[in-house]
């Protein structure tokens, strides 16, 4: 059998990560990120990473845009190609250029949406048993979703995302091929109605484990990466359902709204 080919993740370092504007509601501006704290952070994550078999490679940031550290809201790759976002917010609007030279650069055929749709790229959406499950309603429009789903060939199931919340992988995490996290309030009625339908094992993450991102996971075989200590309830249901947890401290990402997840961005096999 030939040998699984490894996980290829690429981040961001976090040299010019700060809170410079407020575009979710866990960003304040009065509340400065302690570089020397979330560089040990993002520094340990890469490690993880890389104990686990993953191939990582890491960038720079870009000058003047300090949210870029969370690159993968500006590109969504599948296989060999990939979607360019286009942000909602201005203030992230130059992250998605210099994403897609650098993608280009490596061999990614890059599609660009019609004009008028927004979509936030990695953050928004998410493979899981041959389909693609992503987000819209704060950042990303629906409709981006039907050109996701012609582009790459491949069905999407929309999840609509309720505010606090913003991008979907804050909202659901695929844990295997048959079970799924999520967050119950984080979408409406009837994207809870499709997820329930999906019929996988589902484990709920309450509102307060939910602020804390512990949704924002990255799940690598049987062990699940958290992004906050401090979820429990979740720590325990992911335990009994016979996961691994590491459960890490990403808390100076967290004052802007992201965690392990949305700091890494990963090239999916098409069709997985
Ligand atoms: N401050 C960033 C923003 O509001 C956080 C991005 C988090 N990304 C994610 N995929 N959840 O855009």
């Amino acid at each position: 059998m030939p040998a699984a080919q490894p996980r290829r993740l690429y981040l961001t370092n976090p040299s010019q990560f700060k809170i410079e504007y407020e575009i979710n509601s866990w960003m304040k501006v009065g509340s400065q990120v302690d570089l020397a704290l979330a560089t040990a952070e993002w520094e340990r994550l890469c490690q993880i990473y890389a104990d686990l078999g993953a191939e990582v490679e890491t960038f720079d940031p870009l000058p003047g845009w300090p949210d870029s550290v969370f690159l993968g809201d500006a590109i969504f790759l599948y296989g060999d190609q990939a979607i360019a976002s286009r942000f909602r917010h201005p203030e992230r609007a130059g992250e998605v250029e210099p994403m897609v030279a650098r993608f280009e650069e490596r061999g990614f055929r890059v599609h660009w949406l019609p004009d008028g749709l927004y979509y936030e790229g990695n953050g928004e959406t998410m493979p899981w048993n041959g389909r693609l499950l992503a987000g819209y309603g704060p950042r990303s429009d629906r409709a981006a979703h039907d050109f996701i789903s012609s582009t790459l060939e491949v069905p999407v199931l929309s999840i609509h995302v309720q505010a606090p919340h913003f991008h979907v992988d804050t909202t659901i995490c695929p844990l295997s091929s048959g079970a799924l996290a999520y967050v119950p309030n984080g979408m409406d009625a009837e994207s809870r109605q499709r997820v329930h339908a999906l019929n996988a094992d589902l484990i709920e993450i309450d509102d307060e484990e939910a602020r804390l991102l512990a949704c924002n996971s990255m799940v690598f075989g049987n062990t699940v990466i958290l992004s906050t200590q401090k979820a429990p309830r979740f720590e325990k249901a992911l335990e009994r359902a016979g996961f691994d947890v590491l459960a890490l401290d990403m808390s100076e990402f967290a004052q802007s709204g992201g965690g392990a997840k949305c700091l890494t961005l990963e090239a999916y096999a098409a069709g997985v």
